[in-house]
């Protein structure tokens, strides 16, 4: 068998497919191990990730996405323009955390979230016009990557026609962030991030200018004449970010819960005569294909975790994909269940003072997304002729391609 350690990569295409059995044998084997190849503690248990998420003194979430600590000398010329520091809610710790959080309360409330909803269906059901004649279609190109998208520019404020180029510089981000494609391919990614800073930066001056009804607006530093407890960089920042985390994420809960439930025809019907158990659904899906797969943090100090000694200063992965499938926490683990009763339990939206803060929302956008999908395309069957393709990220988990047809 080979070693755990040195074997871990979700990029690779095994891994890619069903990685849960090696995330079995690491639980039962390795709970918390070193990867070399990743210079990374992965912590696997449930009860570790909890508790690497509650301590949030030992556990830094400050730089946590921040892979440009050591860039190339060529990405690091390009990044000179960028701000020194990416400043966002998700990387940050007390007491900056609960600053920048207060600001997201109140940018996504319930009440904010709620009223989206008209919007969502609408944006769906004109999305699925656009096909529907067809026959078939990849679900991710054609749906579940524009939802998202188109929503969470309407809730920055930005046009829709802007959404693609915004997509492109934030796969750019993602891509410095992992910091494993060639060089030229990093320069010209840097280039994006730039880009993509100029771009929240003058949004934010304008909203200055003219207030309006949106994010954007309520993300206007003080400093500025707004609202917001922020620094410049911060409002840029987390502008940037949101516009990540409320897109891939969500494209991914929906691809994964489709995917999931047309392999499972009977859970597959039962959601289908009674929409009522979607909620129930999502959750599980979560559970079993958590979009993010894990997250990082800094460790503050030696701390050790099942026995392991993490050392001051290494990075830990928590892996929420295993945690999810913890047998110490959910009973046959392996097992889709639409009506799981703890399914809730799981941490695909993280845990303690990080968790998701637009979790709200992705259930709402989870669930508009199959109301529709199964009103309106009946037969919906995943294709046997094309296979789906997973996405190679490493901390996402999700489809590039879900090849999908139903009954015209
Ligand atoms: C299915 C979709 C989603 C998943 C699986 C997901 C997952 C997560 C996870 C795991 C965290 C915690 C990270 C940590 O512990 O460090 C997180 C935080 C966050 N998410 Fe989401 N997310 C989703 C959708 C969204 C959406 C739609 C938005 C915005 C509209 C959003 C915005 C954020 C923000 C701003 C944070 C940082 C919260 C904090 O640090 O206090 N997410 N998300």
């Amino acid at each position: 068998m080979n070693d755990i350690s040195t074997h871990f990569n979700p990029m690779a295409p095994d891994q890619l497919h069903d990685p849960y059995p090696l995330y079995a044998r690491m639980r039962r084997e390795r709970p918390v191990f070193y990867s070399p190849m990743f210079d990374l503690w992965v912590v696997t248990r449930y009860a570790d990730i909890s508790e690497v998420e509650k301590d949030t003194a030992r556990f830094s979430s400050v730089g946590a996405l921040d892979a440009r600590a050591e860039p190339h000398p060529e990405v690091r010329a390009v990044l000179a323009q960028a701000y020194p520091r990416f400043l966002s809610l998700v990387q940050s710790d007390p007491p900056d955390h609960a600053r920048v959080r207060a600001v997201f309360g109140r940018a996504l409330s319930a009440q904010r979230i709620a009223a989206m909803e008209p919007t969502l269906r609408e944006t769906a059901d004109a999305l699925i016009d656009g096909f529907i004649r067809d026959g078939k279609a990849d679900l991710i190109q054609r749906f579940a990557y524009a939802l998202p998208g188109f929503i969470i520019c309407d809730l920055l404020g930005v046009p829709r026609s802007d959404m693609e180029q915004l997509k492109r510089w934030s796969d750019d981000k993602t891509l410095l962030m992992s910091a494993t494609a060639p060089i030229e391919q990093q320069v010209q990614s840097a280039h994006g991030f730039i880009a993509m800073e100029r771009y929240f930066r003058e949004q934010l001056h304008e909203r200055r200018r003219h207030p309006r009804e949106d994010l954007l607006t309520l993300l206007v530093p003080q400093s500025m004449g707004g609202t917001a407890p922020l620094s410049e960089q911060e409002a840029v920042c987390n502008a940037m970010d949101l516009f990540a985390a409320g897109h891939e994420t969500t494209t991914g809960l929906i691809g994964n819960g489709l995917w999931l439930l047309l392999n499972a025809p009977e859970q597959w019907k039962a959601v289908r005569e009674d929409p009522s158990l979607l909620p129930n659904a999502l959750e599980e899906v979560l559970r079993m294909e958590s979009p993010i797969r894990g997250f990082f943090r800094t460790v503050m100090a030696d701390t050790a975790l099942s026995g392991v000694t993490l050392p001051k200063g290494s990075r830990a992965f928590i892996l929420y994909a295993s945690g999810n499938r913890d047998e110490t926490q959910f009973t046959e683990p392996d097992r889709f269940d639409i009506h799981r009763a703890d399914a809730k339990k799981h941490l695909a939206f993280g845990k303690g003072i990080h968790f998701c803060v637009g979790a709200q929302l992705a259930k709402l956008e989870g669930r508009i997304a199959f109301e529709q999908l199964l009103r309106r395309l009946p037969g919906l069957r995943l294709r046997t002729d094309e296979a789906p393709v997973f996405r190679p990220y490493f901390m996402l988990r999700g489809f590039e391609h879900l090849p999908i047809a139903w009954d015209v």
